[in-house]
């Protein structure tokens, strides 16, 4: 069964092409390389000795999607591709829009037209908003997102569905994923973000490796145990192989299926900075400074439609995350530049 891959060469695109290979599909991969490298392609085929096929194009580019699905034959796929920067969402909303929703707009319409309507999508629990409630599950309302980035997930999310409606022959798995952080435990891929990092783990990585001084906690007046905002990390590699998972579910013929894809439990930023000093074997220094605007206090999920419906469930801890985190940082100072 062949799949494609949108956005395959990113962070949580290469993971997953890992653990599809290694189960036996055969994948092909299309990336603009707008915010990735080839040499993760290579890394790739270096893990499991096989290399996907790999397309440099962008999903809004319609002829180079029908050339795609006229010469092969993909039965599903998995959409990674999109820009995915909260901060740089609030400064170019177009860019944001063009990309993530234009682009899903004409990944869907060449589908439809070769008979392709077998798709899982990258969705986010920024979807949430301020969640009405913790744990959050499946049923939680959608919320009011705070940033353009927000909005194009939570809007493609019912484009599906919309689409799923208008013909009931399409499958439309919508996965919501929690903060994805570590990397492959050969520390062969990973996170690899350009320039100055705006997520916790791949900052903290950088104060360890030398490249920045020390991490800024935004705020610890939180009502969360120590005043710093709570997330449900989760790995990377856990997350990918829920992926191969809804592949299978995509069978059972669905409709539209929705699944939270964290662990369930919440760590504090400080706990992160703590079992991180101990994955690298120094403490991390850092700073309290004032709250990030349009942060969160608390989010993590119930994860347990996931266990029942699609029997996955997370296997790496807090622990295991940071280890392979540093793993990669460590064995790659510069991600995959030279
Ligand atoms: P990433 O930036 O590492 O990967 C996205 C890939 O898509 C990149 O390789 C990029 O070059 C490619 N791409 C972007 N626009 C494209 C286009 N128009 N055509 C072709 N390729 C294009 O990001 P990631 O962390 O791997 O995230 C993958 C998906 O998961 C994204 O949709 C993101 O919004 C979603 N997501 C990520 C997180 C997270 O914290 N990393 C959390 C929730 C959801
Ligand atoms: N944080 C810091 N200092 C930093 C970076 C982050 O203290 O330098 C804190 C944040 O305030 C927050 C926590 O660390 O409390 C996690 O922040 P991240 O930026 O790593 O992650 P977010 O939860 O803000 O957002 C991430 C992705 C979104 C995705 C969301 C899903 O960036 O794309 O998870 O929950 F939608």
């Amino acid at each position: 069964m062949r799949i494609l891959v949108t956005g395959g060469v990113g962070f949580i695109g290469s993971h997953t092409c890992v653990e599809l290979l290694e189960s036996g599909y055969e994948v092909t991969v299309i990336d603009n390389l707008d915010n990735s490298s080839p040499k993760a392609l290579e890394r790739i085929e270096q893990i499991t000795g096989k290399r996907p096929d790999f397309v440099k194009g962008d999903i809004r580019d319609r002829a180079c999607l029908d050339q795609i699905f006229e010469s092969q034959k993909i039965e599903a796929v998995i959409h990674f591709a999109g820009l995915k920067s909260v901060a740089e969402s609030v400064r170019k909303p177009i860019e944001y829009y063009s990309n993530n929703i234009t682009g899903t707009l004409t990944l869907v319409d060449s589908m439809r037209d070769h008979g392709v309507k077998n798709i899982i999508f990258s969705s986010s629990a920024t979807v949430y908003g301020d969640p009405a409630f913790v744990p959050i599950t499946e049923e939680c309302p959608k919320g009011i997102c705070t940033n353009p980035y927000g909005w194009t997930k939570w809007m493609l999310e019912q484009v599906l569905t919309d689409l799923h409606t208008s013909d009931p022959e399409w499958n439309v798995i919508l996965l919501r994923y929690f903060n994805p952080i570590g990397a492959h435990p050969t520390g062969l891929i990973g996170e690899d973000p350009k320039g100055i990092p705006n997520n916790l783990m791949p900052y903290i990585t950088q104060v360890a490796i030398g490249k920045l001084e020390k991490l800024n906690v935004f705020g610890d007046d939180y009502d969360t145990p120590d005043g710093t905002g709570v997330r449900d990390y989760i790995h990377v590699v856990d997350l990918a192989k829920g992926h191969v998972h809804a592949i299978r579910k995509l069978a059972d013929k669905e409709g539209v299926s929705v699944y939270n894809l964290g662990t369930g439990h919440g760590y504090s930023v400080l706990q992160v900075v703590e079992a991180f000093g101990k994955a690298c074997g120094k403490p991390v220094p850092y700073e309290i400074k004032p709250r990030r605007p349009g942060d969160v206090s608390t989010n993590y999920c119930d994860p347990s439609k996931a266990e029942r419906e699609l029997g996955w469930t997370a296997q790496y801890g807090i622990d295991e995350m940071c280890r392979d985190s540093w793993n990669w940082q460590s064995n790659n100072p510069d991600g995959y530049r030279d």
